[in-house]
């Protein structure tokens, strides 16, 4: 599975997105080491708070059915039809991202004739995780 595959599955699964209040669409495609890709979309809320990223969505997705490990994980947004030249995870996500994610998780965002590559680790340094808690 290459860069670019991953983001139009994340392209795919942005189709699927629930986003009535904000128009601002999101997809993301998150590889697991199996090899398996998860999908989500964002999911709105009329109560707001409820509403559920993209890339949980995916986290969620591959967790409940049984997947734990991630190589990479690619998300693309954007108002309307337009797709963002780049679309970066919320705090939110990239923390729910670490928690089964170490800092070299790929992270590809952009578009499929531009796409950029970073690291969980470069979203998300000095992160707050398990071996805090115990
Ligand atoms: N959104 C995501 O799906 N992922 C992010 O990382 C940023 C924001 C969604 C939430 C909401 O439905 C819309 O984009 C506008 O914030």
């Amino acid at each position: 599975m290459t860069d670019h595959q991953l983001l139009l599955c994340a392209v795919e699964a942005r189709k699927n997105s629930y986003a009535p209040y904000s128009g601002f669409h999101v997809g993301a495609a998150l590889l697991g080491k199996s090899g398996k890709v998860y999908t989500g979309c964002n999911v709105e809320n009329a109560a707001y708070s409820p509403t559920n990223c993209a890339e949980r969505t995916a986290v969620f997705k591959a967790v409940s059915e049984g997947e734990r490990e991630f190589t990479a994980i690619a998300v693309v947004g954007g108002k309307g039809d337009e797709i963002s030249s780049l679309c970066a995870p919320c705090g939110v996500c990239r923390q729910v991202l670490s928690e089964f994610c170490d800092g070299n998780l790929r992270v590809v965002l952009g578009t499929p004739d531009a796409l950029t590559v970073t690291t969980l680790g470069a979203l998300l340094p000095y992160s707050f995780g398990k071996s805090d808690v115990k």
